[in-house]
């Protein structure tokens, strides 16, 4: 297969986000419900290409069990009925691939994963193999900004929220809130006990019947995020130290805060490393990353059975390949 030749012929993505917004977070049950009503909206939307289709891609792991098997079953019947391969694609090597939608996959390089599941500093080694550098220990750096959100009473997800917040902040040095593990050397990330100092706060705020004022919000929301770029830029400057990567990716629906991504371009010109993001539209979760790694699956014949591929909510990607 040319990659060169290769097209995004249709895309199309339908948001559960007003729904869970009420709720501050994803309900499984809902989720379920409405990938079930979407699945054959974006079938309908698909069947003029479907001459073209030579295989079916589809997020296998890890994720909510309840929003993975849905499209797999979908996926298995498609595939069935157009006798065409099937692919199980990892959902977080579809994130990897949102860099690549129009071009090869370059490596080695390093990976920024963050999303609302999972934050990751991963190398990709010259052949393309997988190696998890540093991870959370507890929450991810974008469910910190919806657990923050959720607490500020905005909606969800709380990413976009709280970015905008911040740029209201008139009082930049209202609230300071510690850096997470800032002296210890462990390459390690985690997020809970910023999101307590946050709610502390909030707490403090709300006492004697009082109610977080837009402003309160805007500055907690400044505080917030600066701490935890900061955060993120900590780790990941003392691996920059050890690696000195040519090539950085950053990838997951979080990478679209601007705040971190200025952050990443100064690192990265200090250390004269090429600074790979996704378009904005191709950060979070999304069908053209996964059918693009798919495509490499298709390169090398990888394909599943659609009697035996089975969900798996959870799953390393260490030594996986891209
Ligand atoms: O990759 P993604 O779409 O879904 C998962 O695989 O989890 O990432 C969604 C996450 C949410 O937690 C959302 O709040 C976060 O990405 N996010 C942001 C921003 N935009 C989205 N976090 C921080 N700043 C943003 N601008
Ligand atoms: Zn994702």
């Amino acid at each position: 297969m040319d990659i060169n030749s290769l097209e995004l012929k249709y895309h199309r993505k339908i948001s559960q986000e007003a729904e869970h917004s009420f709720y501050g977070g994803v309900v499984p049950e809902l989720a379920s419900r409405l990938h079930t009503q979407a699945l054959p909206a974006l079938l309908e939307g698909v069947k003029p290409y479907f001459d073209l289709i030579k295989a079916i891609a589809v997020t296998s792991t890890p994720g909510l069990s309840v929003s993975l098997l849905p499209g797999v079953s979908m996926a298995k019947s498609i595939a069935l009925a157009l006798n065409v391969p099937l692919i199980g694609v990892n959902h977080l090597i579809g994130h990897i691939y949102s860099l690549f939608l129009h071009d090869e996959p370059k490596f080695p390089m390093g990976v920024l994963l963050v999303s609302g599941g999972h934050t990751m500093v991963l190398d990709v080694s010259s052949s393309g193999e997988l190696s998890v550098l540093a991870n959370t220990s507890d929450d991810s750096f974008g469910e910190s900004f919806d657990k923050v959100a959720k607490m500020l009473g905005f909606g969800y997800p709380g990413g976009a929220f709280i970015q905008n917040a911040a740029l209201k902040s008139k009082n930049k040095d209202r609230f300071k809130f510690t850096i997470p593990l800032l002296h210890d050397k462990r390459l390690e990330y985690s997020f809970s006990g910023l999101k307590n100092q946050v709610r502390l706060s909030c707490q403090s705020l709300k006492e004697g019947d009082k109610t977080i004022s837009e402003q309160d919000a805007a500055d907690i929301s400044y505080a917030f995020e600066t701490a935890a770029c900061a955060h993120i830029m900590d780790k990941l400057k003392r691996i920059f130290e050890q690696k000195r990567w040519s090539r950085l990716g950053v990838v997951g629906g979080a990478s679209a805060n601007l705040n971190l991504r200025g952050q990443l371009n100064d690192l990265c010109d200090r250390y004269g490393c090429e600074l790979l993001l996704a378009p904005l539209e191709f950060c979070s979760d999304n069908a053209a990353m996964i059918a693009r790694a798919g495509i490499e699956k298709f390169k090398k014949c990888d394909f599943d059975d659609v009697a035996t591929l089975d969900i798996k909510p959870r799953s390393s990607i260490e030594g996986l390949f891209i």
